[in-house]
């Protein structure tokens, strides 16, 4: 039986794979991003520059070499690889439990190619057990939290966090993420939302699994 963290190093090795020659790549957040990080260092001069989904990110590519470049200087990206809290076999995806669902979702769709990088434990068969993270503007913290319950959800201030764009998060349980798309959209229409964590509308398009076997691509 290999454990999680094995299965986040097979699946982060399994990515560097999927990186063409001269591309511009984006990176992604957490500690399946962190092993994929490591791997770059093998392949560094092989890629143009790497776009960082979070600050902690972006101070790992520089202290490996690898070289850096602002999204805004890039007009299109050829590949992200991040991580995810839950997927499904559709390739929707719950991401943010590290705070940076924000970038990492400017950075996803601004990329032509988006693999996400999971181990087995988190494939479901439905979004919605993981807490759905949604970053607010400070100032609308409660209002936010109060349209939440409105839409059944039950949400929790992530006290002592702040994100790298300086806001905060609520984290969202009893969500029924029937339709994915839907929920992240009217999510995004409540004032003060900045984003949440539903990767519906741009989801990825490949998932690279760790398993027992191996891994396993959809
Ligand atoms: C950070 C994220 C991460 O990709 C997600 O939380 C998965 O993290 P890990 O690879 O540590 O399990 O969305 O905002």
């Amino acid at each position: 039986m290999l454990s999680q963290s094995d299965k986040k190093q097979a699946v982060a090795k399994k990515a560097v794979e999927y990186i063409e020659d001269d591309s511009y790549i984006g990176v992604g957040t957490g500690s399946t991003a962190d092993c994929f990080i490591q791997e770059l260092k093998t392949i560094k001069h092989r890629i143009q520059g790497a776009v960082a989904s979070s600050e902690n990110t972006l101070t790992q590519l520089k202290s490996l070499g690898i070289p850096i470049v602002p999204l805004d200087s890039v007009v299109e990206l050829d590949l992200y690889i991040d991580g995810a809290d839950e997927a499904t076999r559709h390739r929707h995806l719950i991401k943010g439990g590290g705070g940076a669902l924000t970038r990492e979702k400017i950075v996803a769709s601004a990329s032509k190619k988006f693999i996400c990088l999971i181990d087995d434990s988190k494939l479901v068969e439905k979004l919605g057990l993981f807490p759905l993270a949604v970053e607010v503007i400070p100032m609308a913290r409660s209002m936010v939290a109060r349209e939440i319950v409105k839409l059944g959800g039950s949400p929790n201030w992530r006290q002592g966090f702040i994100t790298d764009n300086h806001n905060y998060i609520l984290d969202v349980q009893n969500l029924n993420i029937l339709e994915p798309a839907l929920l992240e959209s009217k999510l995004n229409q409540i004032a003060g939302v900045v984003s949440n964590g539903i990767f519906a509308y741009r989801p990825a398009d490949q998932l690279l699994i760790g398993t027992d076997q191996g891994v396993e691509v959809i």
